[in-house]
């Protein structure tokens, strides 16, 4: 029926007195956007810490936020492509419609991962540090945007307008840069923020820590704690020097050169810690408010203050306790199925902590080191 299509054509144009109705979508997007404001309006986006515990029910939806975020991430790749056939009004006739539909299901994707991030956020461990502070930011500025994508396209397609579509696409390019940024500095609060940089070229590193700091920059100073030593930085934060931060810490800096020099913790135990424990407890994530990036932090310990290592004492060390207990215990350390502490790296920890847990032991000085560790402390 060749009427019937041109009839609809003009209405894509905005001709046709008479669009087919988007009743539904206008309904369920303004739910969408209640459900958002209402969230935001009950529960107000933490920026520190949170000081008393979330709801256990919050809580607990709060942990599918790292699940539900992948639905809207990749519905949202999917809805660019789909926008790119519907860039001529003749496509736009015959795939707006399903352009429409999925840009729905994206933005109940989003709406629903950002409810349930604002709840896990509340349940804590997250929170502190600008890293955070940027994921929060960039990611519910993403869906708000989204939204407004979503009534824009409707209106659109309802009235025809041609400037309209033009800003519903401005509006989801723009939805698309605050979603790969904001999304990258998740992950980043979930693997640390070297993990994707890990094994990239040098210059490509780079350039992205380059831009995570200028990004980071832009979270306000409380958040972003510009003071306090990151577990994670980018070796070209501290290109001559791969100690933290000496001057908020006591830890002696660390002698790259190797030889006689090394120290034991600063060359030998940071490293391990920071290979299998510090995703969870750094500057970003202070599990069970303990951090182990710096001699001192780990010395003062977490929420048992001051039982983290206890100089002299390996046995009674909550450190060495939670790495010992059966990998089926709930206090296990590292949970979660991540990689074990090896024999060797135990067997040296528990050495350095008998010997004092001091921050100056050389690695030269290892003579009563157990057999096993010795293989870690080759100078
Ligand atoms: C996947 C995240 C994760 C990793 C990796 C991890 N931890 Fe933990 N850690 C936690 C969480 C969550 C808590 C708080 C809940 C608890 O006490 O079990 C915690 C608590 C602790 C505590 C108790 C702190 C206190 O004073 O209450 C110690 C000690 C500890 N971890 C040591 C380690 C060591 C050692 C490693 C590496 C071998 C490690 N953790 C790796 C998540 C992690």
């Amino acid at each position: 029926m060749p009427s019937l299509t041109s009839d609809r054509l003009s209405s894509a144009n905005g001709l046709l007195e008479d669009p087919p109705p988007y009743h539904l979508y206008w309904f369920g997007s303004i739910v969408l956007a209640a459900a958002f404001a209402g969230t935001l309006a009950f529960c107000p986006p933490v920026l520190a810490e949170p000081t008393t515990p979330a709801p256990q029910w919050m809580a607990f939806l709060g942990r599918f936020h790292p699940i539900i975020l992948h639905l809207p991430v990749g519905v949202l790749i999917l809805q660019v492509l789909i926008e790119l056939l519907c860039l001529r009004s003749a496509t736009e006739y015959r795939w707006g419609p399903v352009a429409l539909f999925i840009l729905f299901v994206a933005t109940a994707g989003a709406v629903k991962a950002s409810i349930y991030g604002v709840f896990l956020a509340r349940s804590g461990g997250y929170t502190d540090g600008g890293t955070f502070f940027m994921h929060q930011a960039l990611c519910l500025g993403m869906t708000a945007v989204l939204l407004v994508a979503l009534f824009l396209r409707l209106s659109a397609m309802s009235s025809g307008g041609k400037g309209t579509m033009h800003a519903y696409r401005g509006a989801l390019l723009l939805c698309m840069s605050l979603m790969s940024v904001g999304a990258h500095f998740g992950a980043n609060l979930v693997h640390g923020s070297t993990y994707l940089t890990k094994y990239a070229p040098p210059a490509v590193a780079e350039a992205m820590h380059g831009f995570e700091n200028w990004v980071l920059k832009l979270a306000p100073a409380k958040a972003s704690d510009p003071t306090e030593p990151k577990s994670n930085d980018s070796p070209s934060k501290t290109p001559s020097n791969a100690s933290p931060n000496p001057s908020s810490t006591q830890t002696p800096p660390a002698t790259t050169s190797g030889g006689k020099d090394k120290l034991v913790f600063q060359d030998v135990v940071l490293p391990i810690l920071e290979d299998k424990c510090n995703s969870c407890h750094n500057a970003d994530k202070d599990k069970g408010d303990l951090r182990m990036d710096t001699h001192e932090l780990l010395l003062k310990g977490g929420s048992e203050e001051g039982m983290t290592v206890i100089p002299g004492k390996p046995d009674e060390s909550l450190l060495v306790q939670r790495v010992m207990l059966p990998l089926d215990d709930d206090e296990h350390m590292p949970p979660d199925m991540k990689p074990e502490l090896t024999p060797q790296e135990l067997a040296l920890i528990k050495w350095w902590i008998q010997s004092g847990a001091s921050a100056s032991q050389k690695v030269a000085d290892s003579a009563g080191a157990p057999p096993e560790a010795k293989s870690l402390l080759t100078p």
